[in-house]
């Protein structure tokens, strides 16, 4: 939808011939990845380069790269010059020498950052805001629940800076939705991770040594994380059934084979927006009681509830997991915020009541490939919406004209405009 959109609105002018010092190109692939470009509109820079920068990722455990090779070559086509930090992609098994031959220029640390646009995945600690410079665009994952002083210093340091999961969740952005790309890979990851502690299988199994029985798994939650771990559970033969306080999900989850638990808790859990609010104290612990006796007959729980920058609710109780047999294992995405059970440990997998309990908290990183493959796709639909070609030239946008640039840039013009909603 949106590249058809590009293709109607802009017309990329011919590839110029500059390398990043601005000489004439070395190679094809840097003659391909370097037209003049003109600063952003609603600034007076007199810069005619523009420069993408990809840093490595420096946040613990992080393996992912905001941009693949793919990425840098359409890029490169839209007319910008890409700076990518020598091992930036080599977490996600993307090489060097992978970028160049998609036409980046690889640099380190202190040129990926000093770049005119900079694409991340996490966002940046001061060190790297100290790189950044004055006028720069930031495109990154924000997160916007834990408050510190990231868009303070961002804003001080004059970055006009985009967090990604503030894009709206309406048709014309889905090819822009990180949360969305990124909870999808987690679901399915979760899943597998949950087949890799349970000491038993998940399909139905009959051989000449006996038979097994399909694995029991209950997922709570189904937005896009919930539902691809439904889908994935369901193929790996598992009999599956979920919850989520949202009554709309019903059909979703019918629709991909797994049995819906309703409750009835005097209140509805839909809040704004698609996402669920938090319940009064009363409906958490009637939800808690009803599902403990369902959760007592799961093999395998996934938990996914969350209530966007609240503490996670509590949907499994110590006495549920108590209940538990032997060997069951909890895979508990919400670890990052609290948890769904308060038995789990964040970044830990430990062993409670004789159950398996796994807070791994960032998901996506461990499918790096496509967790940055989707990223980067993301993020290079959201940078072309940004991109417009004025006479002949190409410019960035007003980004106060676009509802989902307006929606999503948290600082501008050296002021934070981003309202806590805590
Ligand atoms: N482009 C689009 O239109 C688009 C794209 C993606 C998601 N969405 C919608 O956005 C919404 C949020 O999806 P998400 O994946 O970001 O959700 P999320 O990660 O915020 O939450 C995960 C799930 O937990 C559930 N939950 C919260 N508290 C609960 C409780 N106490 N008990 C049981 N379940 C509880 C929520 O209802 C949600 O389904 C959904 O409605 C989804 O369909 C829309």
């Amino acid at each position: 939808m949106v590249s058809a959109r590009m293709a109607g609105n802009h017309s990329f002018p011919k590839m110029g011939i500059w390398n990043n010092s601005g000489q004439a190109g070395y190679n094809s692939q840097l003659r391909a990845c370097a037209a003049p470009i003109r600063a952003p509109s609603n600034r007076n820079h007199s810069r005619t380069l523009m420069k993408v920068g990809i840093p490595i990722e420096v946040m613990e455990g992080e393996t992912r790269v905001a941009a693949t090779p793919e990425m840098v070559k359409k890029l490169c086509a839209l007319g910008l010059s890409v700076l990518v930090q020598k091992n930036a992609g080599i977490a996600s098994h993307f090489t060097d020498d992978a970028y160049h031959r998609a036409g980046a220029e690889v640099v380190d640390n202190a040129q990926a950052l000093g770049a005119d646009i900079v694409f991340k995945v996490r966002k940046p600690n001061s060190d790297e805001i100290g790189r950044m410079k004055n006028g720069a665009v930031l495109l990154s994952m924000m997160d916007l629940c834990h408050s510190d002083s990231t868009l303070d210093q961002l804003a001080a340091t004059g970055v006009d800076s985009f967090a990604l999961e503030l894009i709206p969740r309406i048709s014309r952005a889905q090819a822009m939705d990180v949360l969305s790309s990124q909870s999808n890979i987690a679901g399915y990851r979760a899943v597998l991770e949950a087949a890799r502690l349970y000491g038993r299988f998940f399909p139905m199994m009959m051989t000449s040594a006996g038979s097994a029985k399909p694995t029991r798994v209950v997922v709570l939650g189904a937005g896009v994380a919930g539902l691809q771990a439904i889908a994935t559970a369901r193929r790996l033969g598992a009999q599956v059934a979920a919850y989520d306080v949202r009554p709309e999900v019903k059909e979703q989850i019918m629709s991909l084979g797994a049995k819906f638990i309703e409750f009835d808790l005097g209140e509805s859990g839909a809040g704004t927006g698609g996402y669920a609010r938090q319940l009064s104290a009363e409906a958490q612990s009637k939800q808690q009681q009803l599902l403990t006796d369902e959760l007592k007959k799961a093999d395998v729980i996934i938990s996914t509830a969350l209530i966007p920058c609240k503490p996670a609710p509590v949907l499994v109780t110590e006495q549920a997991v108590e209940g538990m047999n032997q060997g069951s294992v909890i895979i508990d995405m919400a670890a990052a915020t609290g948890g769904n059970c308060p038995l789990t440990e964040a970044n830990k997998t430990v062993i409670k009541h004789g159950v398996i309990l796994c807070g791994i908290t960032n998901f996506p990183a461990l499918m790096p490939g496509d967790a940055s493959a989707f990223y980067s796709r993301n993020i290079f639909n959201f940078i072309s919406l940004l991109i417009v070609t004025t006479d002949g030239q190409l410019q960035m946008k007003d980004y106060l004209e676009d509802e989902i640039t307006a929606s999503s840039l948290v600082t501008y013009k050296g002021t934070v405009r981003f309202k806590d909603k805590k």
